[in-house]
C-alpha cells in the first residue's frame, strides 16, 4: 500500500510564518536566511516540506496576502539568490518548498490594478472588478468584506466602485479574463522552474463570482451580508479550476493544497484527487465548530466534542475513497489549538501531546504550524492598538457595532486573534527568545524560556521530544504502513461520548487505536476495547484500568 503513496502522502508539512520564524539581520521581521538557517531542525523533526505564507513584495496591509509582484521576494525578506539558496540547502535535506499563490485579489500596488483603475479603456481595464455606483451613489451591493466593512471602495480616478472580497487593498482580479488566468499560470510556472514542490492556493472559493451582482438579506446590524454567503463556490468555479490544473499542476510530482472554507465534506470529491483539482482541500468545519455560522468572533456558540470528532470523521470518510486529506489543526489564521480545544486550566504540555497525537494518526498529511510543535499557546495583547493583524481590527469594530462594550471586544479579540499564532518563534532561552537581536514586530510570548527549541530539545519529556518521538513512529516505524495509509473508523463504542475521540486505523493485519482525552478530568471508559492491544505510546507513563486521565493520550496497537 505505501509504495502506492506519494512522497508527500507520507510526510509532515511544515507551516513557516517567515516574519515570525527568524531574524537574520536585526529588523525584528523574519527573513529568508533564518529559515535556510533552522532548516537541520526542521529535518531532525521529520519535516519533508515546509509550506511559506507569502514571500513576495508587498505593501504587507495584510502581512504578504496583498501581492504586488506574483515572481520577486519582498526586501524586508531577503533576495531572489536567497529564495534559490533556500530551495537548494532544503532540497538536499529532501525537504521541498511550498509556495503559497494568492490569486483572487493583488495588492492594490500591483502595476494590473495601478493600470487598471486609471480608466475604463486602457488595457487592464477588465482585470479587476469594476462596477457602476448604485443611483444614490453608493455601493453597487451590501456585501460585507471578510474583514469587515463595505466590499467595495470608490475610486475617484476612474468613477467606479472596486471589488475586494477581503481588504480595500486587496481588489479581486477577475478570473472571466483569460488574460488573468494566463498570467497567473506563467507565475506559478515561473515558480515551478525554480524547483517548488507544490503549492498552497489561498482564497480559491471566491474566484468565482455570480452573475448578477444584488443585495442580499443583511444578516449584521450594519445592514450588510457576508461576502463569503454571496459568492463562495459559485457554479462554474471548478471549470476554472480544471484549467489551473492542467496549465499548471499536471506532469510535476508536486502536491497542491486548496484554502477552502465552506466546502462541504460531501463535496470534496469534485475538488480533490483524479477527478477533482487539487491533491488536498483545506476546509475549516474542525476549527470553526465555535463558529458554526460563520466567523463573527463576538458570536462563538458553545461546542461539544461529538462536534468536532464529527467533522473530523466526515472528512476522513469524504476522502477514503479519493483524494487525501491535510491534517491540520493550526495555522497563521487560527488562534492556537490548545485554547481553542481544551479548557482553561488544564496542563498545556499533556494537552499539546495529546493533540498531537490525533495530528499524527488521523489518516492524511499532518501539517504542523511553527510553534505548535514545542506547545505554543494563545498572548492577550492588553489594548487593540497592540494588534497588528487586519482582520482584528475589523472584528472589534463588529463587536462594538453589535453593542459590547470595548472591554468586551477586546476580550473577543484577545481569544480569537490571529496574532495568537504570528508571535515570533522560541528559539532560546536568551533575548527575544532568540528571534531577533532588535526589535521583534510583534511581541514575544511571556513563556519562552520554558517552551522554546533550546529547553525542549534537552527535555526528553517536553513537547518537541513527544512530536519527535511520534513523528518516527508515523514515518519510519513497523506502524508507519498504517499510520500513513491505514482506513479510518471512529470507534463505535465511544462515537457519542463528549470526553474520548478514540479511533482505529487498519491496513493488512495491522490496526492502531487512537484513545484521547478532550476533558480536564478523568474519563472513564470500558476496557474491553482494549482487550488484546498493547499501548506503545502516550502523554502519560503506564495506565489506569477503564480511565484516561486528564488530557490523556495514548496508541495502541493489535498485533497481527
Ligand atoms: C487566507 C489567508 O490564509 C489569510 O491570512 C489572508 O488574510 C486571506 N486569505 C486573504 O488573502
Amino acid at each position: 500500500m505505501n509504495a502506492k503513496l506519494h512522497w508527500w502522502q507520507k510526510t509532515l508539512v511544515y507551516q513557516i510564518y517567515p516574519r515570525s520564524f527568524q531574524d537574520t539581520t536585526g529588523t525584528g521581521m523574519g527573513d529568508l536566511k533564518g529559515i535556510t538557517r533552522h532548516l537541520d531542525y526542521l529535518k531532525t523533526l521529520g519535516v519533508g516540506a515546509i509550506w511559506l505564507t507569502p514571500i513576495y513584495p508587498s505593501p504587507m496591509v495584510d502581512n504578504g496576502y496583498d501581492i504586488a509582484d506574483y515572481c520577486g521576494i519582498d526586501p524586508s525578506y531577503g533576495t531572489m539568490e536567497d529564495m534559490e539558496e533556500l530551495i537548494a540547502e532544503a532540497d538536499k535535506r529532501g525537504i521541498k518548498i511550498v509556495m503559497d499563490l494568492v490569486y483572487n485579489h493583488s495588492s492594490d500596488r500591483h502595476p494590473w490594478f495601478l493600470a487598471s483603475k486609471k480608466s475604463k479603456t486602457n488595457d487592464k481595464a477588465d482585470w479587476y472588478i469594476w462596477r457602476d455606483a448604485k443611483p444614490d451613489g453608493s455601493a453597487p451591493t451590501n456585501w460585507r468584506g471578510i474583514f469587515g466593512g463595505s466590499a467595495w471602495t470608490w475610486c475617484e480616478e476612474r468613477g467606479q466602485y472596486y471589488l475586494h472580497t477581503f481588504a480595500e487593498a486587496q481588489p479581486d482580479l477577475n478570473w472571466e479574463n483569460p488574460k488573468v488566468r494566463r498570467a497567473l499560470y506563467d507565475a506559478a510556472n515561473f515558480w515551478l522552474d525554480k524547483g517548488v514542490g507544490g503549492f498552497r492556493i489561498d482564497a480559491i472559493v471566491y474566484i468565482k463570482k455570480p452573475a448578477r451582482f444584488e443585495d442580499a438579506p443583511a444578516d449584521a446590524a450594519d445592514g450588510m451580508a457576508s461576502i463569503h454567503d454571496v459568492i463562495a463556490s459559485t457554479p462554474g468555479i471548478l471549470d476554472f479550476l480544471h484549467e489551473f490544473r492542467r496549465e499548471v499542476f499536471d506532469g510535476h510530482d508536486i502536491f497542491t493544497v486548496g484554502e477552502a472554507n465552506g466546502v462541504p465534506p460531501k463535496d470534496l470529491p469534485k475538488w480533490v484527487g483524479e477527478d477533482g483539482v487539487f491533491s488536498m482541500l483545506f476546509e475549516f468545519t474542525h476549527t470553526n465548530v465555535e463558529f458554526p455560522n460563520g466567523e463573527v468572533w463576538c458570536r462563538p456558540s458553545p461546542w461539544k466534542l461529538t462536534k468536532l470528532k464529527g467533522a473530523l470523521t466526515a472528512s476522513q470518510k469524504a476522502t477514503a475513497q479519493s483524494g487525501w486529506y491535510p491534517v491540520f489543526f493550526e495555522n497563521h489564521d487560527q488562534n492556537r489549538s490548545i485554547n481553542r480545544y481544551y479548557p482553561e486550566g488544564t496542563d498545556t504540555v499533556l494537552a499539546a501531546k495529546a493533540l498531537a497525537t490525533v495530528l499524527l494518526t488521523l489518516r492524511g498529511t499532518p501539517f504542523l504550524y511553527e510553534g505548535e510543535e514545542l506547545g505554543f499557546t494563545n498572548t492577550a495583547f492588553p489594548s487593540i492598538e497592540d494588534y497588528d493583524d487586519i482582520s482584528s481590527h475589523g472584528q472589534y469594530q463588529l463587536a462594538l457595532e453589535e453593542g459590547h462594550s470595548p472591554e468586551e471586544a477586546l476580550r473577543y479579540v484577545q481569544k480569537r486573534s490571529r496574532d495568537n499564532a504570528r508571535t515570533p518563534m522560541q528559539w532560546t532561552k536568551g533575548k527575544n527568545a532568540g528571534f531577533t537581536t532588535g526589535t521583534p514586530w510583534l511581541p514575544v510570548h511571556g513563556d519562552y524560556a520554558d517552551c522554546c527549541v533550546e529547553t525542549e530539545a534537552a527535555d526528553g519529556s517536553s513537547v518537541l521530544s513527544y512530536y519527535r518521538a511520534l513523528v518516527r513512529i508515523r514515518e519510519e516505524g513497523e506502524l508507519a504502513d498504517v499510520l500513513q495509509g491505514g482506513d479510518y473508523e471512529e470507534l463505535p463504542a465511544l462515537e457519542a461520548s463528549e470526553a474520548l475521540y478514540t479511533f482505529t486505523r487498519s491496513l493488512g493485519g495491522k490496526k492502531t487505536l487512537t484513545l484521547v482525552n478532550f476533558t480536564n478530568e478523568e474519563a472513564p471508559f470500558d476496557e474491553t476495547i482494549l482487550s488484546g492491544a498493547k499501548k506503545i505510546f502516550g502523554n502519560y507513563e503506564g495506565r489506569e484500568a477503564g480511565i484516561l486521565r486528564p488530557a490523556e493520550a495514548a496508541l495502541y496497537v493489535w498485533e497481527e
